[in-house]
């Protein structure tokens, strides 16, 4: 398969782009705002981005470019988080900022586009080369790929290279991804084409990468015969805050199963790929995904289970239950937190449970992947109880406190051979003392250089949607039995322990 778009071959290793204008359909949605601006914003403060880079954002409301500018500064300088906002890199990054009204489904929005593109091309030397971004609500994302390709903005003239981000969700079953990359794909070559999902740029996320396949000691442990279960969390602090509009017709299952939590399942399971290139990487995640045992309805019966907030406490806070969060429907049963378990239908992991679970409303925000490891064949220690004798564990700390944990036994300092379970610990924070980039500046950099390898092949996100779709159809089907609850600032129902129960294990306590 032909590997990266040829007009971009042999930059993947570099880490200056060429200069560019980044086209963004959203311009002052909520992506734009917390994520997209100052992730450009950092990168530019870092000097990653190159000469003449330019932002041409489009949105509904009008504007003019000064005052378009002004409220980017004020989202920038809210999401500074340890750095202090810095003048004179925005004056240079905003100088490059334009803006458009433009209403999406008007093809004449798309040639004032053009027009725009002309003048500003030439002027800022961005050499064509173009990164469209659809940051707008997934329903309007057909209508701009038709659009764009209506105005032949799609077209690569000359040496200018034309790339599109589509941000996730990329459909909402598989029956829609189906149709929409129908779209895409007859407007855009695959090579154009990068599907976001923010997890992948995480430094913690691909770092899972380097841990498996750049040490010797963990790769001949890592299957069926070592390992016993796998458990991954996402668990979130915070509600739907104002995104009930997209999150009441989502919920959980679509928002963070599908996508995020695929992907982490993808790289702790997958099998060493012959090398690191975009393609062999991607092959092997959608080969693992392939991999997953599909559900039949008696399946999603017994190892998914759904919740949804109430009223309660998250750190001594009162929070909403999620019938009372504004926007969402009377007697919704969309859910807000989902735990599954999967298996794997291959040599390597046979029989070994993943279980995941996320939700909203939960304690703490806190996302790891724990590996626990088999019991030894054979204890010597027979007066030590069974808590001190825990299995192995190694957690990947995704976030926040990133880092790698390994968990083993010890022997308490004294006469006696008691025991007690002990930490090897890792920590980004301070072994390396930086602070880690956030997932956008990596993922936009990575696609400004035409680098696809942290990007979603449409066979993934194919097969993670056929693996949701049993759910989803049973969960759809069922509109009598009530929607397990948990109370706000707790783990989720108590369905989802009962899970576990059953198989003779329980959920890591965080
Ligand atoms: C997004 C989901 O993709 O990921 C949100 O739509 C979720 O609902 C977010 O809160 C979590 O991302 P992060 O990087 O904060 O873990």
């Amino acid at each position: 398969m032909d590997e990266t778009n040829p007009l971009r071959s042999g930059r993947r290793l570099s880490r200056s782009p060429e200069p560019s204008a980044l086209i963004i359909f959203g311009g002052s949605g909520d992506l734009t705002r917390r994520k997209l601006i100052p992730a450009l914003y950092r990168l530019s403060q870092q000097r990653f981005l190159p000469a003449g880079f330019t932002v041409v954002a489009l949105s509904r409301s009008p504007m003019s470019n000064e005052q378009y500018r002004a409220m980017l500064r004020t989202w920038v300088d809210k999401t500074a988080e340890d750095s202090p906002f810095d003048l004179a890199t925005w004056e240079s990054f905003a100088q490059g900022i334009f803006y458009i009204p433009a209403d999406y489904r008007d093809p004449s929005s798309y040639q004032k586009l053009v027009n725009f593109m002309s003048e500003i091309e030439p002027a800022r030397r961005t050499g064509g080369n173009r990164l469209f971004y659809l940051a707008t609500a997934p329903s309007d994302y057909a209508a701009i790929i038709r659009n764009l390709g209506s105005a032949n903005l799609n077209v690569e003239n000359g040496s200018g290279w034309v790339q599109i981000i589509i941000e996730k969700p990329f459909g909402q079953d598989l029956k829609s991804a189906r149709e929409l990359n129908k779209e895409v794909s007859s407007v855009f070559r695959e090579q154009q084409v990068y599907r976001i999902d923010h997890y992948l740029g995480k430094e913690t996320v691909q770092n899972i990468l380097v841990f498996r396949f750049a040490n010797e000691i963990f790769e001949p442990i890592w299957n069926r015969n070592f390992i016993d279960n796998i458990q991954i969390t996402a668990a979130e602090n915070l509600g739907i805050g104002s995104r009930a509009a997209y999150y009441d017709d989502s919920g959980a299952l679509r928002d963070m199963v599908q996508s995020h939590i695929l992907q982490l399942l993808a790289l702790v399971t997958m099998e060493p790929p012959p090398n690191f290139s975009a393609e062999a990487v991607r092959s092997e995640k959608a080969k693992i995904l392939n991999s997953i045992r599909p559900f039949s309805p008696e399946g999603v019966r017994r190892f998914s289970v759904r919740g949804q907030y109430n009223r309660g406490f998250i750190g001594g806070k009162e929070a909403l239950g999620y019938l009372e969060e504004p926007g969402v429907a009377p007697g919704s049963r969309t859910e807000t937190y989902a735990a599954i378990r999967f298996l794997i239908d291959n040599w390597r992991w046979a029989d070994v449970p993943v279980y995941i679970r996320t939700g909203k409303n939960m304690p703490k925000r806190e996302t790891e992947i724990a590996i626990t490891f088999q019991r030894t064949p054979h204890f010597l220690f027979r007066q030590a109880s069974a808590e001190q004798v825990e299995s192995n564990v190694l957690v990947f700390r995704i976030q926040p406190d990133e880092g790698i944990t390994l968990k083993f036994i010890a022997k308490l300092p004294g006469q006696s051979m008691e025991m007690q379970p002990v930490n090897m610990d890792f920590r980004y924070g301070s072994t390396f003392g930086l602070h880690l980039a956030e997932a956008y500046e990596r993922l936009l950099l990575d696609c400004m250089l035409g680098d696809p390898t942290l990007f979603d092949r449409i066979d993934s996100v194919e097969a993670s949607w056929e693996l949701m779709e049993p759910i989803l159809r049973a969960w759809n089907a069922d509109q009598s039995s009530p929607i397990p609850q948990y109370a706000s600032g707790s783990w989720g129902p108590r369905e989802a322990d009962e899970l576990l129960a059953r198989e003779n294990r329980s959920w890591r306590s965080l």
